[in-house]
């Protein structure tokens, strides 16, 4: 994850509201109206039914955190990550990455496995420095942001501005022109303080800036540049931008107060190629009395170009797979198909997603769950759910099987990037929550690495993520919409 998180929130506000009558409606259907109804079965049927799945919960989570399967997960995606390195869209990495998975799903013996074809950005990020020359001689640390512009060959040299918010710098709009825009913007939360890295070139290109850069958007820092997609305005110049680190912004900012010039030289060679080709990797366990209705489940497969991509999203794309094999190495076989999608180019704002939903949106009735895991898989804590009151009290039954690891919430709002055209379509979506504190200390950084993985952490989630989706595409019906 994630590209506009300010948006995403936007939209989970109308979804809610869009929700309201029908939160209404099932207010009242479970309050009396619609009691009895013939073609609803009561919740007491259901949790019953739900309740049923006890033992064989327990048996996925004993192979996954016990078993033979202990650590597997870890260990595939060690394997993954090391050979393949970081993979971003557009990339020769990327192109290796799917085949790898391709052929390791394949030889892992699960269903239907095949890559589906879609068109993704190519941005490449070339040689890049950032030489500050002006009030000292520093070397700053900088990552360009996905499809900034670069620099000519001689670079830009020019005074420094440095102000702490859009609002700072649309009071000293008259000091801005020809300058760099340093943004010091403290950091709130991803989902807030992401519109610098946004639109941070945008907003200095108006004021006549020739370059913005923008402290990384992340709580902690050990001198780590965090890079991301940036949006150009249309009808606006576009002019390089990149991230700096915490500790460079809060000097610069601090050499400004005390009245210093700051100058400072930026090469960046980045470049936008032509739209590359690239595949979303599917493999399945086949229903087996309604193979054509589905419950999805997903991580993405591409990454940023530094790091390993471990964490964001190796993990979610490992325990998807490692919930397939779980289910596969017990010979549970679902009613439903369960269908593990590994995503391209989500880092570019859901694209390989988009294509798909494209593709497949015209079979949306037979879309039972939509499931990403795109925010770590550090220790599970819970599911998190956006659907129904009545498929809500559903899913409150189904993570009652969690019971032996402890994680038994649900919680509201079920997200993902790469899920949300479904969801905001009225198909249910779930995502898995872990213990996130440090998932944007490492997040789009070199720092994104195995190291951040622990084995044990991710056994757990791929119990949680094994469990959910196969109850939920083996119950007599699919979650009420
Ligand atoms: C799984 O990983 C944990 C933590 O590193 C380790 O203690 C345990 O021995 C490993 N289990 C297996 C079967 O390798
Ligand atoms: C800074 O580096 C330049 C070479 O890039 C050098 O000419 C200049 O003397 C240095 N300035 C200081 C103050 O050391
Ligand atoms: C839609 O579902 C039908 C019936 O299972 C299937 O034959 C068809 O391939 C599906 N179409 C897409 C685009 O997934
Ligand atoms: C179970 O989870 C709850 C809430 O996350 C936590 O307070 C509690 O300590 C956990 N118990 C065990 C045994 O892990
Ligand atoms: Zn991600």
């Amino acid at each position: 994850m994630v590209f506009h998180p300010v948006l995403t929130y936007m939209m989970g506000t109308d979804r809610v509201l869009g929700l309201l009558p029908l939160l209404v409606l099932a207010f009242l259907c479970e309050s009396l109206y619609c009691k009895p109804n013939n073609d609803v079965r009561s919740l007491a049927e259901i949790t019953r039914e739900i309740s049923g799945y006890r033992a064989i919960a327990q048996k996925i989570i004993h192979l996954a955190v016990q078993g033979e399967a202990q650590n597997r997960s870890y260990d595939r995606l060690a394997a993954f990550t090391d050979t393949v390195g970081n993979r971003i869209s557009g990339s020769r990495n990327l192109e290796v990455a799917i085949k790898y998975m391709y052929s390791a799903l394949i030889q892992d013996g699960l269903e239907n496995v095949h890559l589906e074809q879609v068109k993704v950005p190519h941005w490449v990020r070339g040689q890049e420095s950032a030489m500050m020359v002006l009030p000292r001689n520093h070397t700053m640390t900088i990552l360009g942001l996905g499809s900034s512009v670069g620099t000519s060959s001689q670079g830009v040299e020019a005074e420094v501005l440095v102000v702490e918010s859009f609002e700072e710098l649309r009071s000293r709009a008259s000091e801005a022109k020809g300058k760099i825009v340093v943004y010091n913007q403290p950091f709130v939360s991803y989902g807030e303080t992401v519109a610098y890295r946004a639109y941070g070139a945008s907003e200095a290109a108006k004021v006549g800036a020739v370059a913005s850069l923008i402290r990384s958007i992340t709580p902690v820092s050990i001198n780590s540049p965090h890079t991301g997609w940036q949006d150009y305005q249309p009808g606006v110049p576009h002019i390089p931008t990149a991230c700096i680190t915490i500790e460079d912004a809060e000097m610069m900012a601090r050499m400004a107060r005390r009245g210093q010039k700051i100058v400072v030289r930026l090469r960046m060679g980045a470049q936008t190629l032509p739209d590359a080709d690239s595949f979303n990797t599917v493999a399945e366990i086949v229903g087996s009395e309604h193979p054509e209705q589905v419950v999805l489940l997903s991580g993405h497969l591409d990454s940023w170009d530094v790091g390993q991509g471990a964490m964001d999203d190796g993990g979610g794309v490992a325990i998807s797979w490692e919930a397939l094999s779980l289910l596969r190495d017990l010979g549970l076989r679902p009613k439903r198909t369960i269908r593990m999608v590994l995503w391209t180019a989500e880092e570019q704002g859901g694209v390989g997603a988009s294509q798909y939903f494209e593709r497949h949106k015209g079979n949306i009735s037979n879309f039972d769950l939509v499931m990403e895991s795109d925010l770590g898989t550090f220790s599970p804590l819970g599911l998190q759910f956006s659907g129904t009151k009545q498929a809500e009290a559903v899913m409150q039954e189904v993570v009652k099987l969690l019971a032996p690891i402890n994680t038994t919430a649900l919680e509201e709002h079920g997200e993902g990037t790469d899920i949300e055209l479904w969801m905001e379509a009225g198909v249910p979506g779930a995502s898995l929550h872990t213990a996130d504190e440090k998932y944007f200390w490492f997040h789009h950084t070199e720092g994104d690495t195995m190291t951040v993985q622990s084995p044990v952490e991710m056994n757990l989630c791929s119990a949680l993520w094994a469990v959910v989706a196969y109850v939920v595409a083996d119950l007599d019906d699919m979650l009420p919409r």
